[in-house]
């Protein structure tokens, strides 16, 4: 069995803002295999690469732009064109108290960062590769893409374009598609015509990040059924182990196991060194578990710069 990939999760996020090109350039030099991109639209129908459809909290944009907020208090990225978000400074993620997320990574509200466009990414990448003699791969998530469309922009067809530019259109190149949507991943396939890599993310039915069920997606029906569309299922790392009494060894509930079966790569999310899942103590621990216990075929990882060393 060939090791599994790195997949660096919004970067090397651990050590940088998210989704910076600061944290991907690091992410590329400590080895991962795919940087993941998280794509949302501008109101000038950009391409931006951002975990959230909102801004306020890993930007100042309620510094600079008190009066753009909407009724729910929330400023969308869909609401600013791409000059202004560039204008922006991005920070390490914050709780809606503005508490950091993470407390012990990149100080809160600090630093010289921007957002930048997908193609932006994807040209550094390119330029990565060829200084370095590297292949490292893009992983890009198309977000809300029912929500994109209800506000006026269908994300997908961009997204395959700018992919096409630089080179990603067929199996063999170095992309996966991810996205929750699963309806909206069967169009990319079936009606869209994308010969990429795809990848359906599994949450749970009550995160709302859908109208999918993933509660169909985990059974065994479910994953067959996904095969007929994508390559490989992208499950929350919690819906790969049950934990019995207290103490007990976390017991595989069977999901990639029945993910292989249907013939479907398994890359869990989302592997930190500081937010470990109930049962797991060390980050080692949980590496042994997802690698050698369950075999998955690769990691969302904060940190890839461990689980290279873990894998070396
Ligand atoms: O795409 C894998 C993982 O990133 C999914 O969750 O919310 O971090 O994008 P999220
Ligand atoms: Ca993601």
């Amino acid at each position: 069995m060939s090791r599994p990939l790195i997949i660096a999760h919004r970067g090397a996020s651990g050590y940088l803002p998210e989704h910076t090109l600061p944290a991907k350039a690091l992410a590329y030099a400590m080895g991962a295999d795919f940087l993941e991109q998280d794509v949302v639209a501008t109101r000038d129908g950009q391409l931006v690469v951002l975990h959230d459809i909102h801004l306020d909290r890993v930007t100042n944009v309620a510094e600079v732009y008190p009066q753009r907020a909407r009724a729910d208090g929330r400023y969308y990225v869909r609401d600013f064109d791409l000059d202004e978000i560039r204008g922006l400074s991005v920070w390490e993620r914050m709780n809606e108290d503005g508490s950091p997320v993470y407390p012990n990574r990149f100080p809160a509200r600090s630093g010289s960062f921007r957002i930048h466009t997908l193609a932006d990414e994807l040209q550094l990448v390119d330029g990565l590769n060829k200084a370095t003699g590297g292949a490292t791969g893009v992983y890009p998530e198309i977000k809300a893409p029912a929500w994109h469309r209800e506000e006026g922009i269908d994300v997908a067809p961009a997204l395959l374009d700018v992919l096409r530019q630089h080179g990603y259109s067929d199996k063999s190149d170095a992309a996966f598609v991810q996205c929750f949507d699963a309806a909206e991943l069967r169009r990319i396939r079936d009606e869209l015509g994308c010969e990429l890599r795809l990848v359906q993310l599994i949450g749970e039915n009550n995160w709302g990040e859908s109208a999918t069920d993933y509660d169909y997606l985990k059974t065994p029906e479910g994953l067959e059924e996904l095969s007929a569309t994508v390559d490989g299922v992208g499950p929350w790392i919690n819906q790969l182990y049950r934990l019995g009494r207290k103490g007990a060894v976390p017991q595989p509930t069977g999901l990639v196991a029945a993910a292989h079966a249907a013939g479907l790569d398994v890359h869990p999310y989302t592997l930190r060194l500081d937010s470990l899942p109930p049962g797991f103590e060390t980050l080692d621990s949980l590496l042994d578990f997802l690698i050698d216990e369950l075999g998955v075929d690769g990691l969302f990882t904060d940190f890839p710069d461990i689980v290279r060393h873990r894998l070396a």
